[in-house]
Order: structure tokens, then C-alpha cells, then sequence
């Protein structure tokens, strides 16, 4: 298969894995600061939702097909699953690392979309690493203790 359409399909997966985490840390976070994180995630799943729609259509502007089951994406994503409901602080932890992952993969998905001359595509992943910048940063900000 065409290496663009793949790491594509990929990044495509690895998102929609990290929306659906992030939307059931929504629903699942407890502890005193319950609401805040309630919200911080909420801001997040409703931001990475919003790319999913054009995401899928740049796949298919490379004239591939998406993937049609929870099963191909579960086969794509490199985003692993969380079956437990994690401590607050390990839910933060956990969006870091995964949004570390995922600037990688759309990094080099951007690096082959601007190989093959795909500029529209590689705009499009550009500001997708700068959004993920910054859930990052504010999951990050977020877990940083005050010296007391
Ligand atoms: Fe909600």
C-alpha cells in the first residue's frame, strides 16, 4: 500500500484512539478537583473531534478508502488502550505520553506528505502537531505542583 495512505490511516487511528480516551477520562475523573479536569478534558476530546471529519477526508483526497470497523482501526492506532480508570494524575501522565506519540507520527506523516508534494495534507497535519502542542502543554501546566 501506498506509504502516504498508511502513515496517514495511522495518524488518522492514533487520533481517534486518543479522542475516545480522553472522552472517558471525561466521564470517569474523581478527586476534590474533579471539575476541573472534567472540563480540561472535555476541552481537549471536543478539539481532537472536530479534526476527525476533515482527517478522514484527506485520506480519501489521496483516493484511499478508511478504515470501516473498530477492528482495522484497533490494527492502525498506535495509541494504546486503557481498560482501568486511572488516578487522576495518571490520566494527565497518560494524554502526555500519548500526545507525545502522536507528534511523532504526525510529524513523519507530515515529512511524507511534503515528499510527495501533498501540501494541502501537510498543512492540515502542521496544524494538528501545533493543536496537540498544545493539549500538551496544558496537561502538562495542569500536573506541575506549587513549592509550598
Ligand atoms: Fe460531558
Amino acid at each position: 500500500m501506498d506509504k502516504l495512505v498508511q502513515l496517514t490511516r495511522i495518524a488518522f487511528s492514533s487520533t481517534f484512539s486518543f479522542y475516545v480516551k480522553t472522552h472517558s477520562f471525561h466521564w470517569n475523573v474523581e478527586g476534590s478537583d474533579f471539575y476541573e479536569y472534567h472540563k480540561l478534558f472535555e476541552e481537549i476530546y471536543n478539539e481532537v473531534y472536530e479534526s476527525i471529519d476533515p482527517f478522514a477526508e484527506n485520506v480519501r483526497k489521496l483516493g484511499a478508502y478508511m478504515p470501516t470497523s473498530y477492528h482495522t482501526l484497533s490494527m492502525l492506532t498506535h495509541i494504546e488502550d486503557e481498560d482501568r480508570v486511572p488516578s487522576k494524575d495518571e490520566m494527565v501522565k497518560e494524554l502526555i505520553m500519548d500526545s507525545e506519540k502522536i507528534l511523532i507520527i504526525l510529524k513523519k506523516n507530515y515529512d511524507a506528505a511534503e515528499a510527495e508534494g501533498e501540501h494541502g495534507l501537510s498543512n492540515f497535519l502542521a496544524e494538528r502537531m501545533d493543536a496537540h502542542k498544545k493539549h500538551a502543554w496544558f496537561l502538562k501546566a495542569s500536573l506541575k505542583r506549587e513549592n509550598i
